[in-house]
């Protein structure tokens, strides 16, 4: 649903609505930038690894075994996940409650790939997403893994998002927290092993579409990355 400061920024924004993809792997910086695209351009945002931690939460909290897929494919139809759409406060619901904390807890970060890695619980999220982009009444930023490729492969402007697995290590040890070198190390082995369960899955792995234009974030600020993909839209929007 569209809250009042999506519509009154939307009102002075300009141009047709545009679906933007972001795809990339962890610590790229992925969500900071594309929640700044939505807001600069007045245009809805959805994280799609919410969604897909949501699902991963509910398998949990239900007592399903992750990795036994059989029992996972079973029951993913089964809870009802909500995704917010503003920029400035998405939050996310299932089955009525609220997910926002649980589902970033490491319990759940270390069971995402083998849940999202499941076919039938990606047809089920891949609709969800699907039905959220087409309702967003301005256009939508839409950050994941398989955006470009698999669920939005029209969409007007696509970016994958790369940078070395030493400051995607440091960016999210930030994000969590962690100071000591011992952290940082288990944050970055972790991350690979994510990444490369995320990138070698049968169904839709994490890909860049080959019309998609890669910003490597290593060497550049979150201003630069999010300038550069708003000039990107802009263009679009001017030559739609
Ligand atoms: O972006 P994130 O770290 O919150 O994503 C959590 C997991 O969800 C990630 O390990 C892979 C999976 N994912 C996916 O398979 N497809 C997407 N479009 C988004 C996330």
């Amino acid at each position: 649903m569209e809250t009042a400061a999506q519509a009154a920024t939307a009102a002075s924004a300009t141009g047709p609505a545009v679906i933007v993809a972001i795809d990339g792997p962890s610590g790229t910086g992925k969500s900071s930038t594309s929640k700044a695209v939505a807001t600069r351009l007045g245009m809805s945002f959805l994280d799609t690894g919410a969604q897909y931690r949501a699902m991963t939460w509910w398998m949990i909290s239900n007592d399903i075994e992750v990795t036994d897929a059989s029992a996972v494919a079973a029951v993913a139809g089964k809870p009802v996940i909500v995704s917010g759409t503003d920029p400035a406060a998405p939050g996310i619901t299932v089955d009525g409650t609220d997910a926002s904390g649980p589902i970033r807890t490491p319990e759940v970060t270390s069971r995402v790939s083998a849940v999202s890695a499941v076919p039938e619980v990606r047809s089920a999220i891949t609709a969800l997403q699907r039905s959220i982009a087409a309702a967003a009444p301005h256009g939508i930023v839409v950050e994941g893994r398989d955006i470009g490729t698999t669920v939005l492969p029209d969409a007007d402007v696509k970016i994958f998002l790369t940078a070395s697995a030493e400051a995607r290590a440091a960016r999210r040890s930030g994000e969590l927290g962690a100071t000591a070198s011992a952290d940082v190390a288990a944050t970055k082995e972790a991350l690979i092993k994510r990444d490369a369960a995320d990138s070698t899955r049968k169904t839709s792995p994490l890909a860049k579409a080959s019309d998609a234009a890669e910003i490597d974030t290593t060497d550049l600020t979150l201003d630069q990355v999010i300038d550069r993909i708003v000039a990107l839209v802009e263009e679009k929007r001017a030559a739609k």
